[in-house]
């Protein structure tokens, strides 16, 4: 089965509009004309505009955001919809990340609604699952990966599945410079695919791409990019640069 990879960039809570002018039109001018596999940035919900318009009507990297409120509109302060984002042509968003986790108490239960919100508003999800250090070292890895994949990706359709991103971000490697092995990662990778297979069947286990993140980087890129069933990955702090961003994105192509 060959699936086209997917790069994306998180910027997190990075760059004013000012910057995101900057760095989009780098990214463009370095990545040039590459449709050998797909590439999404995420900057903030204030950059979006600015990112499309950098980007333009013809450009072959796609926009994405990093959250979205599951209600349709009204009284919910500082919170934005999938139609606004939509309004801003993206086509992804980033759901679940650990730091939403962590710091906004988000539960599979919010994140799956969510998620189901942005399938009915065309918007693909990238759903982030991954342990922490302690769950890992306590042998708690596959209960709790499973356990959040199952959660966040409940009640999707078949079509559903065509839209949907998983990424395995492993808490303790985000940011900290430490890298999942690609052993490592592939043995998470592998245990999702099966979690997805038991759920929906093989055909869509098949299509289904997984991103790896954490602390990515373009030396380590090709290698965990090389793995069966790494399909992407979701870049932090590299994707702040575009040349190692772009320097991530063509490592990942198999030589
Ligand atoms: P880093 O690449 O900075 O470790 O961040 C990974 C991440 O959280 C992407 O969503």
């Amino acid at each position: 089965m060959i699936r086209k990879k997917i790069i994306a960039g998180n910027w997190k809570m990075n760059k004013t509009t000012t910057e995101t002018k900057t760095l989009v039109l780098a990214i463009k001018d370095k990545l040039g004309k590459f449709d050998q596999v797909e590439v999404v940035i995420c900057p903030p919900f204030t950059a979006l505009q600015t990112a499309q318009e950098a980007l333009g009507s013809h450009s072959d990297v796609a926009l994405g955001a990093q959250n979205l409120h599951q209600a349709a509109g009204g009284a919910y302060t500082g919170e934005i919809s999938a139609a606004m984002l939509r309004d801003l042509f993206c086509r992804y968003v980033i759901l679940g990340h650990s730091e939403r986790r962590q710091y906004f108490a988000e539960s599979d239960a919010l994140v799956n609604e969510k998620a189901r919100v942005a399938l009915k508003s065309n918007l693909r999800p990238i759903i982030c699952v991954g342990e922490t250090l302690a769950e890992r070292e306590a042998g708690h890895m596959a209960t709790v990966v499973t356990a959040q994949t199952k959660g966040s990706c409940a009640g999707f359709s078949k079509e559903d599945w065509n839209n949907v991103v998983i990424a395995y971000e492993p808490v303790w490697a985000i940011g900290t410079g430490k890298t999942a092995t690609p052993a490592q990662a592939q043995e998470v990778h592998a245990l999702i695919r099966k979690t997805i297979k038991q759920i929906t069947g093989k055909p869509i286990a098949d299509k289904l791409r997984i991103q790896y993140g954490g602390s990515v980087k373009p030396d380590n890129a090709r290698e965990l990019l090389n793995q069966p069933d790494i399909d992407g990955a979701l870049v932090g702090g590299a994707s702040l640069d575009a040349e190692s961003f772009v320097a991530i994105i063509k490592n990942s192509v198999a030589t």
